[in-house]
């Protein structure tokens, strides 16, 4: 695994021109925090603008269409997230999921066109509290990255995995460290029989509730890289606490 812990801020459908301060000052704490790496996701809307005015770390897509280009009125290609500043794309989140109706074999389109325009991804995996509930959440994930991760050993180092139960997500419920470790070995084990050796060293990341208080504990889990964080991402204050627990 990278040494460096990946902290991914995702705005969801957050933010206008006024939280482009957010995004700068966030900016100018990495520069003294180089023990991780750190990355936003805007909206689409504020790509540019963040990539200008954060020149230190990672800005992404929340999101790509699987074509090219052409007649999908209101989509965004990855080619034309990647031209607005665009160096990740984050593919398969459970709201586009559940929202959208994304299937894994589009997810898989979608981050194989990310890839195919220079881009890394982020896969968005993880099991609902039913799913949970009745055991099968590890199914339900292995399932998840079968049918969406795109596979070859030579693309391993462009994916990246987030493991985020959607129960947790914007809930403040998170799963215990053991429960998080033993989702990430496994998560691992499906990477290294997808990718043999490479998949060692692919990062996993953990999302949901991830706040300045538990993120310690959180990313001192089994196999967890990194923390994919929602609304702790939308002010500076929080997102750097994280990242400064991170470090
Ligand atoms: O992609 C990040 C995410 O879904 C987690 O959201 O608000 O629980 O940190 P949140």
């Amino acid at each position: 695994m990278s040494e460096r812990p990946y902290i991914v801020g995702n705005w969801k459908m957050h933010g206008t021109r006024a939280m482009l301060a957010e995004a700068r000052a966030i900016d100018r704490a990495a520069e003294r925090l180089i023990k991780v790496e750190v990355a936003l996701a805007p909206p689409f809307t504020l790509i540019h603008a963040c990539r200008k005015e954060a020149t230190l770390i990672g800005i992404g897509a929340q999101d790509v269409h699987p074509a090219d280009g052409g007649a999908h009125t209101g989509d965004v290609s990855a080619a034309m997230a990647k031209d607005a500043g665009a160096g990740f794309a984050i593919v398969g989140h459970s709201e586009r999921r559940a929202d959208h109706k994304e299937s894994n074999a589009l997810v898989k389109q979608k981050a194989e066109a990310a890839i195919e325009a220079g881009m890394n991804v982020i896969v968005c995996v993880g099991e609902t509290e039913d799913q949970r509930d009745e055991g099968k959440a590890e199914d339900v994930v292995a399932r998840q990255l079968a049918g969406s991760v795109p596979t070859g050993e030579e693309l391993a180092e462009k994916i990246t995995v987030a493991y985020e139960p959607v129960w947790a997500i914007g809930t403040g419920r998170t799963p215990t460290v053991d429960d998080i470790g033993t989702m990430h070995r496994h998560i691992r084990g499906k990477l290294v029989d997808m990718f043999g050796e490479a998949g060692e060293a692919m990062r996993i990341l953990y999302g949901g509730s991830v706040k300045p208080d538990n993120a310690a504990e959180l990313l001192a889990a089994d196999e967890v890289g990194g923390a994919l964080v929602g609304g702790a991402s939308l002010t500076a204050e929080s997102f750097l606490g994280i990242i400064v627990a991170a470090a």
